[in-house]
Parts: structure tokens; C-alpha cells; sequence
């Protein structure tokens, strides 16, 4: 069997890369971007992170504001996570072009997506810079999970830019 030496053949086969959908901004000037870069930084005070490109409209937006929401996609919401992934909220309105409803949060400015199985809000607390992105660490001061939401239905978790596809969460293994 041949080795592959490339850096992003061996990142690929790693069970990284969850997929979220990140709504930031306010009521007047809110946007959608969909991210890979996700981390969970501390259990107490939790503390998660996100890794944006400067060059990215949310990027200003986060910077403006100091919040983001987090949000959790499921199969239901493969669209959206295509379009937010590729147009630029400089363009074009992602909450209408994805049919996105942006409802309320309850401690920050940044609306929640209301399709969203998950949504988690954070405060940024600290700035990151390392290589092509700027990680925004966040405190999560609120979170949100949807009645009746079926936890076996998956969520998207895994991304593949190389093969081209998504992957839900597997299956229940074995016990801790
Ligand atoms: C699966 C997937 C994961 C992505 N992950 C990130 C990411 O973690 N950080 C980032 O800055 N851009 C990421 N992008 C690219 C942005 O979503 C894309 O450039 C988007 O159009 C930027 O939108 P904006 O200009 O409205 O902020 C990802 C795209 C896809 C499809």
C-alpha cells in the first residue's frame, strides 16, 4: 500500500471536523456562516471556541459584537449548512436564502436560529490568532435544545471537503 504524505490525507481520516451553523451579529445586522472549526476549551466556566478567517463578513461581525450563537445542524438542515458555507452575508440575506427563522436569544445580541436542534450563546472572553483563522474563545452564558428533539437522529458531525460529503454522529459503542 502506498504512504500518503500529504498533510490534509491523514487530517481527513481524523473524527474531527463537527459542522455548525454560527449565527452572529443583532437584530438589524444579523448573518450565518457555517463553520468547521468548532472546540470545547473548559468545562467550568465552559468555555468553547471558533475558528473564523478574517477575511469572512461574520469575521466583522463577531469582532463588532463580541457574541455568536452556536448551533447544532441535523440531516434536516443540510441545505442551509450548503448555502451558509458559500455565500457571503455581504451578498445575500442567509437567514431568507436558507429559510432560516432568527428568533430571540436570552443573553446576547446574536440571534438564535430557530431550526436549530442545539444553539448554545456565548460571550467572546479571549482572542486567538493562529495561522488563517482568528479563534474566538466564548463563554457560553446560555443554551437552548429543542422540545421533542430526537437525540438518534444525528447530528451532522463530521465534514469532508475532499470526498465531497457529511456525516451524522454513529452509533452508541460502549459505556464510559
Ligand atoms: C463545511 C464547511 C466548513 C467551514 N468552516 C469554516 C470555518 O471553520 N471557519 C471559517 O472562517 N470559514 C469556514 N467555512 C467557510 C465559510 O462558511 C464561507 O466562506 C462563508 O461563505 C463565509 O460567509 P460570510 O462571509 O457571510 O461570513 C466553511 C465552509 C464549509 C462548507
Amino acid at each position: 500500500m502506498k504512504k500518503d504524505e500529504t498533510i490534509s490525507e491523514g487530517l481527513k481520516h481524523l473524527p474531527i471536523r463537527p459542522v455548525y451553523l454560527l449565527s452572529v451579529g443583532n437584530k438589524r445586522k444579523k448573518n450565518i456562516i457555517t463553520i468547521g472549526m468548532f472546540a470545547s476549551f473548559s468545562g467550568k466556566p465552559a468555555l468553547v471556541g471558533v475558528g473564523i478567517a478574517p477575511s469572512r463578513y461574520s469575521y466583522e461581525l463577531i469582532r463588532q459584537s463580541g457574541e455568536y450563537v452556536v448551533n447544532a445542524v441535523d440531516k434536516n438542515l443540510v441545505e442551509a449548512v450548503r448555502i451558509c458555507g458559500k455565500k457571503s452575508g455581504r451578498d445575500v440575506d442567509k437567514f431568507k436564502l436558507a429559510k432560516l427563522t432568527p428568533e430571540k436569544g436570552a443573553k446576547v445580541s446574536a440571534p438564535i436560529i430557530k431550526e436549530s436542534p442545539v444553539s448554545i450563546e456565548c460571550k467572546v472572553v479571549e482572542e486567538l490568532e493562529a495561522g488563517d483563522h482568528v479563534w474566538f474563545i466564548g463563554k457560553v452564558l446560555a443554551s437552548h435544545v429543542r422540545e421533542g428533539y430526537d437525540w438518534n437522529d444525528g447530528l451532522l458531525f463530521k465534514w469532508i471537503g475532499e470526498d465531497g460529503f457529511y456525516y451524522k454522529v454513529g452509533k452508541r459503542i460502549a459505556k464510559y
